[in-house]
């Protein structure tokens, strides 16, 4: 028996030791919140809204900025649920491409105040820039 054998289990202790605690402690910071907030980044960009509003809903030409939105009292979730569902004079209405719960992630991202980025988009929703 060498010295060598002896310290590597010791090592090898260390070093998992080492990995388990700088994992995440936070696996709790996937909250629902956070998770709605994520989904409706995903569908803002893919179901048209960034096309009309910016990407960044800074707006465009096309649209007002919605950037902004959470701070201004007269859009209600339950009015912004409204103006999503029936579109308004020029947007065109998304009752029957959204269902409940997608709009109220696309209203949970518009009212977030860290705005989450969402994984790269396909190609197809780039496509209609
Ligand atoms: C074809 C362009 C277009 C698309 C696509 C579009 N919008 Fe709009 N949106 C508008 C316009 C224009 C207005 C201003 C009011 C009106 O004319 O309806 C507006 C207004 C709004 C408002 C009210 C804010 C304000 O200050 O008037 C909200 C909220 C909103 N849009 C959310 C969305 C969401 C969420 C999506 C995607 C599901 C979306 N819009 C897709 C054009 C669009």
């Amino acid at each position: 028996m060498t010295g060598s054998s002896r310290i590597f289990p010791a090592l090898a202790v260390a070093t998992v030791l080492t990995i388990t605690t700088s994992l995440p402690a936070h696996a709790a910071w996937g909250s629902r919140k956070k998770a709605a907030e994520l989904a409706g980044a995903a569908l803002y960009r893919d179901k048209g809204c960034a096309h009309c509003h910016g990407a960044d809903g800074s707006g465009t030409r096309k649209a007002p900025p919605l950037k902004d939105i959470r701070k201004k009292k007269e859009w209600t979730p339950d009015k912004m649920t409204h103006q999503i569902l029936n579109g308004g004079r020029k947007m065109p209405p998304f009752a029957d491409s959204l269902t409940d719960q997608e709009v109220a992630q696309v209203i949970a991202y518009l009212r977030a105040k860290h705005k989450p980025v969402p994984p790269p988009a396909s190609e197809a929703a780039a496509a209609t820039e």
